[in-house]
């Protein structure tokens, strides 16, 4: 009797000459995806809170400028709770995959 295939551990589809990624291969370049955009706006972050000095050091300081670090903050914190969560819910999904298969 042929094993069961759990769709986690599926390999590559090749369609013609076309080769899909498995499903293992999309997650893994998602979160490649969100770590690089994390690390791009952490530069945009700190970039914004230079601004801020700078505006704010002017003689009529230029108060807007301190909340434009506000837009890149709150997208850190959500791309980086994402990374914080991954290791968490891949030792989840493997303990789930290693009782289903057991
Ligand atoms: C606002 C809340 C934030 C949370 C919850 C957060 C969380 C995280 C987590 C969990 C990681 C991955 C650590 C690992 O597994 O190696 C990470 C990486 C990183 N974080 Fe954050 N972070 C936050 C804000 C920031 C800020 C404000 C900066 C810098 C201005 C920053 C810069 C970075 C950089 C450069 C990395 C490494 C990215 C890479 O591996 O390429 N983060 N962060």
């Amino acid at each position: 009797m042929a094993a069961a295939t759990s769709v986690a551990a599926m390999p590559p589809q090749v369609v013609g000459d076309q080769v899909c990624p498995s499903p293992q291969e999309v997650a893994v370049n998602w979160n490649k995806w969100i770590r690089q955009v994390h690390r791009w706006l952490s530069i945009a972050f700190t970039v914004s809170v230079i601004a801020t000095f700078v505006a704010l050091a002017q003689e009529e300081p230029v108060i807007w400028v301190s909340y434009v670090p506000l837009l890149p903050l709150v997208l850190l914190l959500f791309s980086g709770l994402y990374l914080f969560a991954l290791p968490y819910v891949a030792k989840w999904r493997g303990g789930r995959r290693a009782a289903r298969e057991a």
